[in-house]
């Protein structure tokens, strides 16, 4: 049965290949002082820094540069950018780039009047924002992680070697977001893959829960059908418009909130991948790739009934003659098989993972209690080893 929820999505969306052009309109809406944030060179490589700048220019804004966003964005770099914010007072924080920058820039909207160290308060406690929130826009360059439309943000403290995502309330999600699937064709395909991979594990962390008869499964399962189809398009040619935009509304939808309404949801892909990239700051999507498969194949027996749903529904295995244990299993395999085919990394060897980090990263692991099973610290030992 559904849970009770409330529901509220307040970001405005500008979506196509014309949709920069609507940034003039936006900017029309904030005082003169915009901060513009961004990563390292490539939007200076690929033109879109230019393309935004003569718009910031001809709506008269004044501009406080502030790039350098890492992916993965640190702590010092948030004093860093709070700072910036605060010094000129800035109505507005323009980001420029993938997840790392808009969840970055969130987090500046947040911190930059807090009165307390912002790590503390909304990382290591979590607790609710109680001061000035200075509006976020987004210009998405790189697709998966949803920030465009939700009030996640996720910054890494690498002393601390912790990397925590707080989600924030409808008053800190962007305010508007900019999606043109042709800023996204200049990525890396290590990039590409790694998001589209996030986009599939954020599908799973929320479908692998609850046993009812959820209208969220059915959204999800169209959801990943079309995720699998359009990444085998963009992998064989990355420039195929149609595929790219699928992929980058896919992401959108997939973590904008929707599908998570009236559902536990499950999370432990991403607080494992999470803690892994605290100690190797390795790229987002593929934390999550290598330590699925050991993760989804413990737990399948734990949500049986589900994963034979998710082996005929998404990958279409037969299931005449055959027992649960089997349908759920050649799910799996169909799972790993497109993983493999499209390139993901699937150990964690390769992303710099070493024995004697495993209980560090299994102790800075944050368990979760929505899914099949709650873990205990020997059981994610367990599905690290497994995942080297
Ligand atoms: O630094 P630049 O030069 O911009 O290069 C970036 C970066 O190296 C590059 N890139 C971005 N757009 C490009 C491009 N290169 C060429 N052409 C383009 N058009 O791609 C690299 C990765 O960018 P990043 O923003 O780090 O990737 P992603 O979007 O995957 O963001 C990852 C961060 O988001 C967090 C992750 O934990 C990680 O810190 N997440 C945020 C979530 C949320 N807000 O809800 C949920 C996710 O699960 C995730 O945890
Ligand atoms: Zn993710």
């Amino acid at each position: 049965m559904l849970g009770n929820f409330q529901y509220c999505n307040p970001t405005k969306l500008y979506f196509g290949e014309q949709s920069l052009t609507f940034l003039k309109e936006e900017l029309q809406k904030y005082g003169p002082k915009v901060q513009l944030s961004y990563g390292r060179d490539s939007i200076k490589k690929n033109g879109i820094y230019d393309q935004v700048m003569e718009l910031l220019k001809e709506a008269g804004k004044t501009v406080f540069e502030d790039p350098g966003v890492m992916p993965n964005p640190t702590v010092e770099k948030l004093y860093e950018g709070c700072k910036i914010a605060r010094e000129n007072e800035v109505d507005l924080i323009l980001a420029v780039g993938g997840g790392s920058v808009c969840d970055y820039a969130k987090a500046v909207s947040v911190s930059a009047y807090c009165e307390e160290d912002p790590w503390e308060k909304y990382y290591e406690r979590m607790e609710e924002v109680d001061n000035r929130i200075i509006p976020v826009g987004c210009v998405l360059t790189m697709v998966g992680t949803g920030s465009e439309m939700n009030g996640g943000s996720v910054i890494t403290n690498p002393e601390r070697k912790r990397k925590i995502g707080h989600v924030f309330g409808e008053n800190v999600f962007p305010k508007f977001s900019i999606l043109n699937p042709v800023f996204t064709y200049t990525l890396p395909k290590y990039q590409m893959v790694a998001g589209i991979y996030d986009i599939f594990n954020h599908i799973t962390e929320q479908y692998f829960s609850g046993e009812d008869d959820n209208t969220s499964d059915y959204v999800m399962e169209g959801l990943m059908k079309s995720l699998i189809h359009s990444s085998r398009i963009a992998v064989a040619d990355p420039m195929d418009y149609e595929a790219r935009s699928n992929i980058m509304w896919t992401a959108t939808w997939a973590l904008n909130t929707m599908v998570e309404q009236g559902k536990t949801t499950d999370w432990m892909v991403h607080m494992i991948g999470q803690s892994v990239g605290a100690y190797t700051d390795a790229t987002h999507g593929m934390t999550l790739a290598a330590v699925s498969m050991a993760y989804y194949r413990y737990i399948c027996p734990y949500g049986l009934q589900k994963f034979v749903r998710f082996a005929e529904n998404v990958w279409g295995v037969q299931t005449e003659g055959k027992s649960k244990e089997q349908i759920a299993k050649e799910g799996l395999a169909s799972m790993e098989n497109w993983m493999r085919e499209i390139g993901l990394v699937m150990n964690l060897r390769e992303l710099g993972v070493t024995e004697e980090m495993i209980e560090g990263i299994a102790e800075g692991t944050f368990v979760m209690d929505g899914g099949y099973k709650i873990l205990s610290h020997e059981e994610i030992v367990d599905i690290l080893r497994k995942s080297m």
